[in-house]
């Protein structure tokens, strides 16, 4: 073989070399960019949580409020607005005066033998479902678990 004809495709192969060195270098830049792109955004998501969460911190009475809830009333209530057993709470102080929740919680029985009427409808309303009366409940017990309901 003619040594210039060797020269030219050792040349050839060099060039392409290079070639595919230059190409795998921006394919390299390309994805570490991107990357790099998520990690910011991942940045931004975590602050953005770290700046909403002290808005959404509970006070103490809410917690112990959360605590009664949860061991308590969570298996037939929700704090939204969704139906479970019984109906979601969500806004239950707006549309109940206190002293009312305070007696219903007590003793719901009670309260719908009594006759009063939007308690016989709700009754009625959730299939004669009967909520757990907490006679034990210290007013201040249902108030946090209500603090903790507004919270939500
Ligand atoms: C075994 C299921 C059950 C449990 C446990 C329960 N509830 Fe209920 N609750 C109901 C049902 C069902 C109703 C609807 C009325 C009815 O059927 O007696 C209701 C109604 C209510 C209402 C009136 C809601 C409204 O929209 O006017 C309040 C307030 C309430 N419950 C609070 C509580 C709290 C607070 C607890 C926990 C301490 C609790 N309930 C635990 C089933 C339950």
């Amino acid at each position: 073989m003619n040594p210039q004809f060797i020269s030219r495709i050792v040349s050839a192969i060099q060039l392409s070399i290079i070639l595919l060195i230059l190409c795998m270098g921006t394919m390299v830049y390309v994805y570490a960019n991107q990357n790099f792109g998520n990690s910011n955004a991942n940045q931004t998501n975590v602050n953005l949580a770290n700046s909403v969460a002290p808005a959404v911190a509970l006070t103490d009475e809410q917690k112990h409020g959360q605590e009664l809830f949860n061991n308590n009333c969570a298996s037939c209530h929700a704090v939204t607005d969704e139906a479970v057993v019984g109906p979601g709470l969500k806004g239950v102080t707006n549309r109940r005066p206190i002293d009312w929740i305070l007696t219903w919680v007590k003793n719901p029985q009670k309260v719908i033998a009594g006759g009063d009427k939007y308690a016989v409808d709700l009754y009625n309303k959730y299939n004669k479902a009967q909520m757990t009366a907490f006679p034990n409940f210290k007013e201040e017990d249902i108030k946090s678990i209500l603090a903790y309901i507004d919270a939500k």
